[in-house]
């Protein structure tokens, strides 16, 4: 697999949607190499694809409020301070009471790239509400010190709350951690504390270390859940290598940004190790191109070298860059329930959708 080099990011000034082109950032490499290897220069029609009840759209199409727009729209639109070109007219919601087919038995999806900031939480916390409010039963395993999925599910997760770190390295079972989501009916949360940062080097002594959240699982009444979703930290420990165990699909959220490609081999490669010697049904089921900023053409280029790459394993739906995505957590919630109507949720919506019809086969 070719991966793309270290790039340097050139300076730029604050993008605006009134640049002109040839303003922009270029998609290659001073030397002129592309991003992504066997990367064609695409159309701005042919990346960046989203189907059109989603939140986001193809670059290049830009636009203000226009005719006909609903209550919906307008809503959307005030993330129009972050970007005009990610919110529009696209915009429909399904309702949101509607029922999406379930999984016949538990998916155990992990969310990793050990990149941090590329959308991994946002994903997991808002992937996890929408397939909840559609009437799946979800737990979301939050495996980062940081505990940002906790937060973002309004879950206290304060140094004294039995916490995963218990089940790690305590043997505590997942029953005696696992809490409900305030906001959210049929959202569970095995929260993440402070504890868990010494968990990568509490873990290297341990028996089976790699393997230690899988048997929690495996010793858990999984089938109350149709999704079980794994938030992981920023890097390839130990704790990343425990949920690339215990999972059965792989997630990676792709930023649409520089340096978005890099560390992807290492990634794959350490997939394909796990595949090899510790969890032979891993799969890398889904890619979601995550804060897409359609007024940069440098996103649709991103977008298209990952779908030349990785083909139908990447979502439709890429989600946008919205304000309201970021706001979220904050008030301890979802962006899901904080402002349903916006961009970012309807993305997120519909890229769970997506997950949801499509089942393990994509
Ligand atoms: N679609 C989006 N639009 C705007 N901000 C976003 C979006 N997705 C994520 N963010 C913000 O980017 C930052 C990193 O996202 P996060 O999900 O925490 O990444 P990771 O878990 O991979 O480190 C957070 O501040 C988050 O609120
Ligand atoms: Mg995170």
């Amino acid at each position: 697999m070719s991966m793309g080099p270290g790039l340097g990011r050139p300076d730029r000034a604050e993008e605006s949607a009134d640049e002109s082109p040839a303003d922009q950032p270029s998609a290659t490499t001073p030397s002129g190499h592309a991003l992504w290897g066997n990367t064609t220069s695409g159309t701005a029609e042919n990346v960046g694809y989203v189907p059109t009840n989603s939140g986001a759209q193809a670059p290049g199409q830009r636009n203000g409020p226009s005719q006909g727009e609903s209550e919906l729209v307008r809503e959307a639109l005030k993330d129009a301070n972050v970007s005009r070109e990610t919110t529009g007219t696209a915009l429909k919601t399904r309702p949101i009471d509607k029922e999406w087919p379930r999984p016949d038995r538990c998916r155990v999806i992990t969310i990793a790239n050990q990149k941090g900031g590329v959308g991994k939480t946002t994903s997991s916390v808002n992937i996890a509400a929408s397939l909840a409010m559609h009437g799946a039963q979800v737990l979301v395993v939050d495996l980062d010190p940081q505990g940002n999925a906790s937060t973002a599910l309004g879950i206290d997760h304060h140094a004294e709350i039995p916490s995963i770190y218990d089940v790690l390295i305590e043997d505590a079972a997942l029953d005696d951690i696992v809490v409900p989501a305030p906001e959210i009916p049929n959202l569970h949360c095995a929260p993440a504390t402070l504890n868990l940062a010494g968990a990568e080097i509490e873990l290297v002594s341990k028996v089976a270390r790699e393997s230690r959240l899988r048997r929690a699982l495996e010793s858990y009444d999984t089938d109350k859940f149709d999704y079980v979703l794994i938030d992981c930290p920023p890097s390839l420990g130990l704790l990343t290598v425990n949920a690339l165990v215990g999972g059965d699909e792989l997630l990676i959220p792709i930023q649409c940004e520089y340096y978005a490609l890099e560390g992807l081999g290492q990634l794959i490669r350490t997939v394909d190790l796990v595949k090899a010697h510790l969890n032979q049904k891993l799969k890398v089921s889904t890619i979601l191109l995550t804060m897409y900023d359609a007024r940069t053409r440098l996103a649709a280029q991103v977008a298209e070298d990952v779908r030349n790459h990785f083909g139908d394993v990447v979502l439709n739906t890429v989600i946008p860059r919205s304000v309201r995505v970021s706001e979220a957590p904050s008030y301890g919630q979802s962006v899901m329930t904080y402002d349903p109507g916006s961009s970012g949720a309807l993305a997120y919506s519909e890229a769970a959708s997506e997950m949801a019809h499509t089942g393990a086969a994509k």
